[in-house]
Order: C-alpha cells, then sequence, then structure tokens
C-alpha cells in the first residue's frame, strides 16, 4: 500500500514498520518495560463513550481554535520527537513543514538534528520548542536565545525525565551499539538494517548529520552528539527550581509537560505556567503511571480555568482528539501518529497523518450534531463511572 491510501494511523505505522529497521521502528512505536502505560494510554480513550445529538445536521463543522492567544486549524499540535531524522532524512524539517501547511503548531524537540534557522526559513507553522536541559544552564540559555531569535513563540519544558526510563526493545534491537563507534560491536544487530537497503542508503548518506544535535552547542566540543543524550539527560535533570531560571531567560509562555497529577499542577502553576500538558511521554518513562485520558479530569480540576490544559498519549483517531476536547483539554499533541507518517512517506506522510485526523475529528462532529470544536463540552461524553 501506498501513504497516500492509508485511511487510519495504524495504516500508516504499518507502512513504517515495513520500511525502517527494526531497531528504528521500536524506537518509536516502543515503550518503557512491560509497555502497560503505552497500551493504556490508547486503550482508555475506548473507556469514554459519546452522547450525540441526533437528527442534527451540521454539514461544515468548524474545527478551529484558540491556543496561546493564536488561532488554529485544528486542535492539534505535533509533539517533539527526538532524533527524526533516522525515521527520514527530511526529518523535523518535513514534519514542520506539513505543520505549516495544515495551519497546526510544530512542537521541535532538544534532540533536533536541524537547527532553529532551518526550521524557521521552512515553516510557516507557529513554531514551539521542547527543553531538556542538556549541557547546564548556560548552554539552555543560549539555546533559548536562539529559539527566540528565530521565532519559537512557546516553550514545553519537559519534567516527566527525571532520569532516562527503561525501554527494553532498544536494547534488545542494540541501540547502545548502534550509538556506540565500535563497528565489531554492531555486527551481531547488523542483519535488521541490512534488509532495509533504501532506508540504509538515505540513511548512511545523511548520518553525519542526523546523529547530532545542532541547538545544543557544548562550548568546545560543537553540537551535542546523540550518544551523549542519556548522560545529559541524567545530569541534568529539570526541578521546580529550575523554572524560575528559565522564565527569566525566556520571553514567552510556558508549558510544563509531563503533568500528570493534580499536585503537579498546582505546582505548575505556582511557577507561572501558561499552560500544561498531561503526559506521560508516550509511557516511555515511567512503566504503570497513569494513562493520561484518566489524568486529565484531576489536572483540570485543579487547574480550574487558571491555565490551558492539553493531553497527549495514545491519541490516534480523531474521535480521541474529540473526546478530549468534550472533557475540557484545549488541543491535544500528537507523537506516533505523525512519527508513523513521517517514516513512511517524508513530509507527504505527515500530512497524510494529519489529514486523517481531520477527516475523522469532521465526520465525528457531524455524528455527534455538534457544529464546531469551540461547542464542544462534557454533555457530549459519558465517562467511566469509576473515575
Ligand atoms: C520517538 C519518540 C521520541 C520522543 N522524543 C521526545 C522528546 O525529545 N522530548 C519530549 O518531551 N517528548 C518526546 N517524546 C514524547 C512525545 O512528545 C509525546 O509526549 C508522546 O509521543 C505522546 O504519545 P503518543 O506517541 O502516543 O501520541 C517522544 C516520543 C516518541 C514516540
Amino acid at each position: 500500500m501506498h501513504f497516500s491510501r492509508a485511511i487510519n494511523i495504524d495504516d500508516l505505522r504499518s507502512l513504517a514498520k515495513r520500511r525502517l529497521p527494526r531497531a528504528v521502528f521500536d524506537y518509536i512505536d516502543g515503550g518503557a518495560e512491560r509497555e502497560v502505560t503505552l497500551r493504556e494510554n490508547r486503550r482508555i480513550w475506548e473507556d469514554i463513550c459519546f452522547h450525540p445529538r441526533n437528527a442534527v445536521a451540521t454539514p461544515k463543522p468548524d474545527t478551529r481554535v484558540t491556543i496561546l492567544g493564536t488561532e488554529i486549524a485544528l486542535p492539534i499540535v505535533l509533539a517533539p520527537l527526538g532524533s527524526t531524522r533516522m525515521f527520514h532524512p527530511s526529518g523535523e524539517l518535513a514534519a514542520a513543514k506539513a505543520a505549516g501547511d495544515a495551519g497546526i503548531p510544530y512542537t521541535l524537540s532538544t534532540f533536533s538534528s536541524y537547527s532553529f534557522e532551518e526550521l524557521s526559513k521552512a515553516s510557516n507553522a507557529p513554531l514551539w520548542y521542547q527543553l531538556y536541559l542538556a549541557g547546564g544552564r548556560a548552554v539552555v540559555e543560549a539555546t533559548l536565545a536562539g529559539a527566540w531569535k528565530n521565532g519559537f513563540r512557546a516553550l514545553a519544558v519537559t519534567i516527566d525525565t527525571n532520569g532516562p526510563g527503561m525501554r527494553e526493545r532498544d536494547f534488545r534491537n542494540g541501540a547502545p551499539q548502534f550509538m556506540g563507534k565500535s563497528f565489531f560491536a554492531m555486527m551481531p544487530f547488523a542483519s535488521q538494517v541490512i534488509v532495509r537497503p533504501r532506508w540504509l542508503a538515505g540513511f548512511l548518506a545523511d548520518r553525519k548529520h542526523a546523529m547530532r544535535y545542532p541547538n545544543v552547542l557544548i562550548p568546545g566540543k560543537g553540537p551535542l552528539p546523540a550518544m551523549d543524550v542519556q548522560a545529559s539527560l541524567r545530569d541534568s535533570v529539570v526541578t521546580w527550581a529550575d523554572l524560575r531560571w528559565i522564565r527569566e531567560a525566556w520571553p514567552g509562555p510556558i508549558l510544563a509537560k509531563g503533568v500528570i497529577t493534580g499536585d503537579d499542577a498546582l505546582r505548575a502553576l505556582d511557577e507561572g505556567v501558561a499552560g500544561m500538558i498531561v503526559s506521560n511521554h508516550g509511557g516511555r518513562q515511567l512503566d504503570c503511571c497513569r494513562p493520561t485520558a484518566r489524568a486529565l479530569p484531576e489536572v483540570l480540576q485543579a487547574v480550574n480555568g487558571r491555565a490551558e490544559v492539553y493531553v497527549d498519549g495514545g491519541i490516534r483517531r480523531g474521535a480521541d482528539v474529540v473526546k478530549a476536547i468534550c472533557m475540557g483539554a484545549k488541543a491535544v499533541l500528537i507523537g506516533r501518529a505523525y512519527g508513523y507518517g513521517l517514516a513512511a512517506g517524508g513530509k507527504e506522510g505527515v500530512a497524510r497523518a494529519i489529514a486523517i485526523l481531520k477527516a475523522d475529528i469532521e465526520r465525528t462532529l457531524v455524528l455527534l450534531g455538534c457544529p464546531s470544536i469551540r461547542e464542544l463540552n462534557g454533555t457530549y461524553v459519558e465517562l467511566p463511572k469509576s473515575w
């Protein structure tokens, strides 16, 4: 099947699986430890039922929403995904271009292999930047200045990475060996790459660029190399105290990414965030962490309208997006849904993923009898009694 004929995100996932070596596919697709949170994030959207208003004609539903003061075409933001140049050589550039064409924001990961300048030249999307404290405070302050100068206007500070998660698939597939420099250490894992010659040719031509992060410039060394990421995450954990100096260094709105309890939501409000993303990192960090749809009501209650609340995790259908908005989220972020599209077909693959979700959202609004995303509310859904 060609990606242009994919009718749902699972089709794009199957195409990505056929195009990528196992190590790269599993890096996108996998989660931490037993992958309980990865599975539950997705499954739990199915526990929420719709209450439609029948015999209502809404032929052209309006999908626009305003977030952080900017009107966007759909209540969707592309989430930060690190190292997407491994999925496809056009990586972050392709995703940001597709977001711009669709009229939705794009969030650039700290671990991007394209520079701020390249992104801002290529894309007309509202640009957000995701922050890890890689390299320490002085490096981060320079990075933030670079992001702002190049038109990035919102900052998502990821707070769910107290340390690296244990993604067992990555270890089984030899990710540490591929990241290392020893050719001999890679040998036992080479077969998974050799069976994907098209991917391999593209990757080898691009390898020099794909495995380093030009927005994180380490003094005296240059761009942070991919192989140093785990160590840099361990060395520079974000704490609430850091939010204070980050706020001094960033003139725009700050979002806390990785809020999963009401208590942390209150803590984030104390630090003056403009919004927060209910997220467990797509089930890639703490396994058996509560699924995000389950956490959303508690966070919304704690925030009580004092900041914008977004949610990500397990969103694969427009119906999931509509459910999140009915529950009170301003918008959702999607990660793997567009990551699979990028792997399947570069920019056009990301565009296909967004188009699938847009068509789903419009159809769901029509079937719900609701003329606009802005009119969705809790009366359109029924949450499980036990929540
Ligand atoms: C391949 C991959 C890489 C990711 N890299 C980052 C990252 O660099 N920074 C970050 O804050 N979150 C990262 N995330 C988490 C996403 O931003 C997002 O929270 C998650 O993908 C949402 O779940 P979903 O994939 O089920 O939509 C990554 C997720 C994936 C799948």
